[in-house]
């Protein structure tokens, strides 16, 4: 059976990707940042690499644009080239994704009445590939495959808190019912606080950050009844990325222990966040569905 063993916290901010690939991480704005990651690194080379990441992040304008707008998409193609985000692809491998658990958890939150929109061909910018040269550094090819989650938080409105949270059960549900032995992370990204445009950008709010990542860890759901208000208040127009982090932290079940943390500024106009989290109890409700608890629609997956 497939499990998720542990999920990730982590901003995909787009300089550190420019630092990282122009090797400019020994320099002394870039490297507090990338400091925080080396116990991530080591933790995963030595013990827990997985076989694959569930990778929630979101566009910003390169797969989709003002034409098409999912709320949820998954990635179910076999590989996901890096996009173009006008200065030339990152030159870091191609994303290989993992068609069938993709399908298997397509199907299965579909049937638990989360409308996805499946993507079987699109690129990927740095929303993804950030977090994958942060956790893995620089390699010929990424050392797992990788399911790619994206999640509209560009354009109003972005899914609810507890609605990112609620699919983050429903994976958990799908990946516990996949029949191959497969170790299973769930990374969220984006976030913290910051804004890039108006007469608030640049705002960053450090005590708001450290109550989130506070409150990853534990038994309490509080995390889930924010409302979008609240982020945009406190933590800036794209701090409404964090919702991304909710799909990890219900993927993770009833309570999770935190591994290791970070939290960093200044790097760019975002607050830089990163958090490790291992379940405790893994265990999240049934589905609320008539088809989601179905044994035979899901056995026919
Ligand atoms: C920045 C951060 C982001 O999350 C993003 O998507 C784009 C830019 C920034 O820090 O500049
Ligand atoms: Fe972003």
């Amino acid at each position: 059976m497939a499990r998720i063993t542990a999920g990730i916290g982590c901003s995909h901010i787009p300089v550190l990707g420019f630092a990282f690939d122009h090797r400019r991480t020994e320099e002394p704005i870039f490297k507090p940042a990338f400091d925080g990651f080396s116990w991530t690194r080591d933790w995963l080379r030595e013990k827990a690499t997985p076989d694959i990441v569930i990778l929630v992040y979101n566009d910003h304008a390169s797969a989709f644009d003002m034409k098409v707008i999912p709320t949820f998409a998954i990635g179910c193609g076999e590989r996901f080239l890096p996009a173009d985000e006008g200065f030339g692809p990152r030159p870091v491998p191609t994303v290989e994704g993992h068609p069938d658990l993709a399908w298997h958890i397509a199907q299965s939150l579909i049937l638990d009445e989360f409308d996805m929109t499946i993507i079987n061909e699109m690129e990927v910018d740095h929303g993804l590939t950030v977090p994958l040269s942060m956790m893995f550094g620089a390699v010929e090819r990424w050392p797992v495959k990788v399911i790619p989650l994206a999640v509209n938080v560009v354009t109003y409105p972005p899914p609810s808190g507890n609605r990112c949270w609620a699919l983050g059960e429903a994976i958990a549900r799908a990946v516990e019912n996949f029949p191959e032995d497969l170790d299973v992370q769930v990374w969220g990204t984006g976030g913290m606080s910051h804004q890039l445009q108006g007469p608030r950008a640049g705002l960053i709010n450090p005590e708001w950050d450290n109550r989130f990542l506070d409150r990853l860890a534990g038994d309490t759901q509080e995390l889930r009844t924010i409302p979008h208000i609240e982020y945009l208040r406190e933590t800036g127009s794209e701090g409404i990325e964090m919702v991304m982090w909710l799909i990890m932290r219900g993927a993770l079940g009833r309570s999770t222990r935190a591994l290791h943390r970070h939290y960093h500024v200044p790097v760019s106009n975002t607050a830089l966040g990163h958090i490790v989290l291992e379940p405790v109890d893994g265990s999240v409700p049934p589905s609320a569905t008539l088809e989601g608890n179905d044994p035979t629609a899901q056995a026919l997956i």
